[in-house]
């Protein structure tokens, strides 16, 4: 497709206009961090896909969009839009509001609560490694990447690990699939959710969802429905996306040895590496609506236009960021965007990094040496939370 056969709003000039796709080319999604390089030239470009967004390449324009809600509002939030459907709490809020239900839900996730959580974090990889390493050969994806987020959120929870399944199935449906599947899965564990509100509210436990029910909005206890909705955003962002930290960063350890070396002689490296894959690979975006007509990173842009915020481009800016097509697990000072910006910064960014950094200490100190076991392919989900689909890895058996 030439440029000039894109056609856009009247407000967008022609010379802006790509036909950029990150949630369905599959040959972006290869690599999506390297391609997204081949953008830099721009400051700002169009996608006349998917209704059409602004992309911001600059990490300068992206925290300042994140750090202006008067202007770029979080809700509708989705891209493609999620138009009419009720505001996910506290992610599809803007300040003052957001404010009052965040901090209802950020004490669970302080650095010192998360920590409580090790043990427990650490038992649930050792059983999925000690259950993988005779194995030989496994998809990293369904055989530890998935289960070990999810036991864990089943955990915080109260749930038994036998519901496991039913939680993955539901979570790639919601994330993946589109139209009446998605509908129903929606309304399934809505239900569910629901149901197990009711039980905690009447018999609490400790447990996120009985803390939820004990917070105060306003000076009011948060009502049922609120605490399903806030555990419902919980459940889809604190599952997949650590998935796809694990796998991305498996990936890369897969395929560069001298990486995965350095991490099995000095496991003392392995929170800098962490820190570092989630840098070099920021694999959540996020997307805002623009609340005004306004004038932003040199171009004009209309109220209701979508902005795509990309962490991948931010995190990797060679602007900020010193080597930035460099990976180095001693980076010093490591700011990136994989966690966002701004108010709505990630609130489990605490748990993420635990247990990204129990797996890959229990798993090097298991299996030390891996290989991918296929030449193929990758196939990458796109959107917003873009994840690697299968993983197929192979071993030496001791
Ligand atoms: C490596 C794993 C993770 C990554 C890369 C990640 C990334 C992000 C990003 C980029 C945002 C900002 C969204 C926005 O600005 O619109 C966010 C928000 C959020 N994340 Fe995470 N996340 C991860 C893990 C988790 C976990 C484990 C949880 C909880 C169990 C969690 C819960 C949340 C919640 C509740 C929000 C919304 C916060 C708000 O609106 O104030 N995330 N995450």
């Amino acid at each position: 497709v030439t440029i000039t056969e894109l056609a856009g709003p009247a407000h967008v000039p022609a010379e802006l206009l790509r036909d950029f796709d990150h949630i369905s080319d599959q040959d972006f999604l290869q690599d999506p961090f390297g391609n997204l390089e081949a953008h830099r030239g721009d400051r700002v470009f169009y996608s006349v896909n998917w209704g059409g967004y602004w992309v911001l390449t600059r990490a300068a324009d992206i925290r300042e969009a994140y750090q202006s809600p008067d202007r770029f509002s979080a809700y509708p939030g989705g891209l493609p839009a999620r138009e009419g459907a009720p505001p996910m709490i506290p992610e599809e809020m803007d300040p003052p509001e957001h404010t009052k239900y965040r901090q209802a839900m950020s004490s669970m996730f302080s650095p010192r609560r998360v920590a409580t959580l090790t043990d427990e974090v650490r038992a649930l990889a050792v059983q999925l490694v000690d259950d993988v390493a005779p194995r030989g050969r496994i998809d990293f994806v369904e055989d530890f990447a998935v289960p070990l987020p999810t036991r864990v959120f089943m955990r915080q929870l109260g749930l038994p690990l036998e519901d496991g399944p039913r939680f993955v199935e539901w979570n790639n449906v919601l994330l993946h699939a589109l139209g009446e599947e998605k509908a129903r899965a929606n309304r399934e564990i809505g239900e569910f959710l629901t149901d197990l509100v009711r039980q905690r509210a009447e018999d609490p436990r400790e447990d996120w969802i009985s803390e939820l029910l004990s917070q105060e909005v306003d000076g009011k206890p948060l009502e049922q429905h609120v605490v399903v909705g806030m555990t419902f955003l919980l459940f889809l962002a604190g599952l997949e996306t650590v998935t796809a930290a694990l796998t991305f960063a498996t990936n890369f350890l897969a395929r560069n040895p001298e990486y995965r070396e350095q991490l099995v002689a000095d496991p003392g490296l392995i929170p800098g590496a962490v820190e570092e894959l989630l840098r070099f690979q920021s694999f959540a975006n996020t997307a805002r609506t623009v609340t005004h007509d306004l004038e932003f990173a040199g171009v004009q842009m209309a109220k209701g236009d979508k902005v795509w915020l990309s962490n991948s481009l931010a995190s990797r800016d060679p602007a900020e960021v010193e080597d930035s097509g460099t990976v180095d697990f001693g980076r010093k000072a490591n700011r990136h965007f994989a966690f966002g910006a701004g108010a709505h910064r990630c609130v489990g960014s605490h748990l993420a990094r635990l247990e990204m950094k129990i797996a890959l200490e229990e798993w090097h100190r298991r299996i030390p040496e891996y290989r991918r076991a296929d030449a193929d392919r990758l196939r990458v989900w796109g959107g917003n939370n873009m994840a690697i689909q299968h993983l197929a890895i192979e071993w030496d058996r001791a």
